[in-house]
């Protein structure tokens, strides 16, 4: 299959473009390389003949339309977007445009395609979204994929926008769609921004840990990999105008996972004295944060068979491990305006 992904320069579409590769398919990777895309994150595949690189901005309409009618792509998966929930509440519009207007964008670009192509049945538009559109929980209850959404932040608004739009094109045009929603990621190649390398990263430099408010915030933690798994089986099985929850019961409190991370840091990385864990900061709440997330992914692993493949204790090891052994990759990000200092639960 040939498929165009978007946001293949990015944490999640990395490991997507890493692993369709590895299982045969053609890949066109579309992305714009923002301060979040780092063709790093693709070095492993660039040189395959199967894989291509388009440096498009989803914001631009004519630039879509060129990309499919060179590439006649079979499928598209579509991750490209602005993913940080702390980056939406101080400045919203960029979400606005790339996460709204950029999918609009692309389901336009994509029916063309579609239709030039003689409507053909196996053609899937695959939009990857988030848990977050539905909400919060209380201290029980799973999200289903008949939840209704409930988005809170800037962030989790554009993203269940985009959903409403990709389900409208699916019931309108007949556009073969698909959509996930899938819980917090985790693994190789995580910007530092985000809480898990954020809590690696900090420990090593000796600097103090920030975690929001008291910790207790629930969220549930999948392995990149096995997302991408998940990804390739959506597209390739998923049933048009279906859509399917990803995640791996692996519900932690924060400062639950700050621990785990701290105490595996000890073990592998001592330091001169004491545990990382005393370097653990609390700091004031962010806004409107949302207090627990849990997926219940009963119908993609009953309908399309797919299993996650390692335990949060387990993928938490190999990803702490992959960041002692890649400094190479971190240590320029941190430069980055604005990445040293959010404390991000995205
Ligand atoms: N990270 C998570 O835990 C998580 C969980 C569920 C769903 N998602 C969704 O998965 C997708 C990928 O998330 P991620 O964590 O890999 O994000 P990321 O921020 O690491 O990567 C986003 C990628 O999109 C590209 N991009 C941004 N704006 C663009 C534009 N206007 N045009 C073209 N490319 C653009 C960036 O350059 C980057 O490579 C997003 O749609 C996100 O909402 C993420």
């Amino acid at each position: 299959m040939k498929i165009l992904v978007t946001g293949g320069a990015g944490f999640i579409g990395s490991a997507v473009v890493r692993l369709a590769i590895a299982r045969g398919h053609e890949v066109v990777n579309l992305d714009a390389l923002t301060y979040a895309g780092r063709l790093e994150n693709v070095a492993s595949v660039a040189d395959d003949p199967r894989y291509r690189f388009e440096q498009v901005d989803i914001r631009d309409r004519a630039e879509l339309g060129r990309v499919f009618a060179q590439h006649k792509p079979d499928a598209v998966m579509h991750l490209a977007a602005e993913s940080h929930v702390d980056r939406s509440i101080d400045g919203p519009g960029d979400f606005i445009e790339t996460n709204i207007i950029g999918t609009y964008n692309m389901l336009e670009a994509a029916r063309t395609h579609w239709i030039g192509e003689g409507r053909p049945e196996g053609f899937r538009f695959h939009h990857i979204s988030t848990d977050e559109v539905f909400g919060s929980l209380g201290e029980t209850g799973l999200f289903t994929e008949e939840t209704p959404y409930d988005p809170r932040s800037p962030y989790s608004a554009s993203k269940a926008s985009s959903d409403h739009l990709v389900r409208a094109w699916f019931h309108t045009y007949g556009l073969p769609v698909v959509l996930t929603n899938c819980s917090n990621n985790y693994g190789a190649f995580h910007f530092p921004e985000k809480l898990i390398p954020k809590v690696i990263l900090n420990a090593l430099h000796e600097r103090a840990i920030p975690v929001y408010g008291q910790g207790l915030n629930v969220r549930d933690w999948l392995y990149v990999d096995d997302h991408a798994d998940a990804l390739l089986l959506a597209v390739e099985k998923g049933e048009p105008g279906r859509s399917y929850n990803v995640g791996g019961h692996n519900e932690r409190r924060n400062i639950d996972l700050v621990h785990a991370i701290c105490d595996i840091l000890d073990d592998k990385r001592p330091r001169g004295t004491g545990s990382y864990r005393d370097l653990i900061a609390f700091v004031e709440d962010r806004p409107g944060h949302d207090a627990r997330y849990a997926i219940d992914p009963d119908r993609i692993m009953e309908e399309l068979g797919w299993r996650p493949s390692v335990t949060v204790e387990q993928g938490l090891e190999k990803t702490v491990q992959w960041y002692l052994d890649n400094p190479d990759w971190w240590q320029p990000l941190l430069e980055i305006d604005g990445v040293g200092t959010r404390v991000g639960t995205g």
